[in-house]
């Protein structure tokens, strides 16, 4: 099936750079959140980063104005019925997805595949949901979305090979790297990325050092772009906490149990940059 419409449930940071990638490798846009002013916000981040591109002069403004037009959005998840994919990028909380999964199973052609940008819940929990468990796959993208390479793909235990090859397929056309991860919790991304981040979590609350000690050690001593707990404010702790506690439900084994202080941090509504707070304060 050809593919000219992609529709993309959830207009924050992961959705509306999800969709800032569709539209400009072509494709029409349908971006869809609960509150118009979720999307405006989308757009906004959007029209910035694409503006950053045209005074970098990698984009005209020709272009930049044509990518825009290609996005539209909506409160109305009815609206995605015209989509011929569709991947949900909403919050990291099962009840939400689930929710939103029988809604696009109902809405959406029976043809029409539905990927789930998840980070850590299972595939076939979410495909379970769904009376077509053939057509529902993980296509996992990492932020910031317009920049990172990868794009995780995950195949739940009924996913088809035609889906597969089309979600594939898909990351490729958006100049993605796809790799291929089975459905256990956290796939491969999340379950070597997040128990390193909780580790300099504990590093700081255990006081072995501060947080710039934390994230100078890992930024030089061994090359990663930014420390952990700046990568942390930038995936939002929410989302770290959640993965880690996807992780730790699981495989039932100690060695993912959650950070006090991340919880803490969370339940204070300290949830990185998204917030203005997290690690670092960005006010
Ligand atoms: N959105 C779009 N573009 C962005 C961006 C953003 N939020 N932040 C930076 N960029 C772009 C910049 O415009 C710049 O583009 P050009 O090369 O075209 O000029 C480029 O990225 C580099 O940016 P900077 O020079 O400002 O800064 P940098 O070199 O320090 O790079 C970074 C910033 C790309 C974020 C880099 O620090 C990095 O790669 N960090 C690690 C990110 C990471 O690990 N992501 C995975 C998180 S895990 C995940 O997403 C999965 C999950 O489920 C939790």
């Amino acid at each position: 099936m050809g593919i000219n419409t992609f529709g993309v449930i959830g207009a924050g940071q992961m959705g509306s750079g999800i969709a800032q990638v569709a539209a400009m490798s072509g494709l029409n846009v349908i971006m869809s959140d609960i509150k118009d002013e979720l999307l405006e916000q989308g757009v906004e981040a959007i029209e910035k980063i694409l503006q950053r591109g045209v005074d970098k002069r990698k984009l005209d403004g020709t272009e930049k104005e044509e990518i825009l037009n290609r996005i539209t959005t909506t409160v109305d998840i009815k609206d995605v019925a015209s989509a011929d994919f569709v991947v949900e990028a909403a919050t990291e909380y099962e009840p939400v997805k689930f929710e939103i999964f029988e809604n696009l199973d109902q809405i959406c052609a029976a043809n029409v595949i539905l990927a789930t940008n998840t980070s850590s819940i299972p595939i076939g929990r979410i495909a379970a949901r769904t009376k077509r468990s053939e057509k529902i796959i993980g296509m996992h993208f990492m932020n910031p979305v317009p920049v990172m390479k990868l794009v995780e793909i995950i195949r739940g235990l009924d996913t088809s090979d035609d889906t597969f090859q089309t979600t594939w397929d898909l990351a490729l056309k958006f100049g993605k790297t796809p790799a291929e991860a089975k459905d256990y919790p956290g796939f491969i991304a999340n379950r070597i990325l997040m128990p390193m981040i909780n580790e300099a979590i504990y590093c700081l609350y255990h006081g072995v050092g501060t947080r710039e000690d934390i994230d100078t050690v890992m930024r030089l001593g061994m090359n990663h772009p930014m420390g952990p707990l700046s990568l942390a404010d930038l995936i939002g702790l929410d989302t770290c906490l959640a993965i880690m506690d996807t992780l730790y439900d699981g495989f039932k084994d100690s060695k993912y149990r959650a950070c006090p202080l991340l919880r803490k941090y969370v339940e204070a509504g300290w949830l990185g940059r998204k917030t203005g707070r997290g690690f670092y304060d960005y006010t």
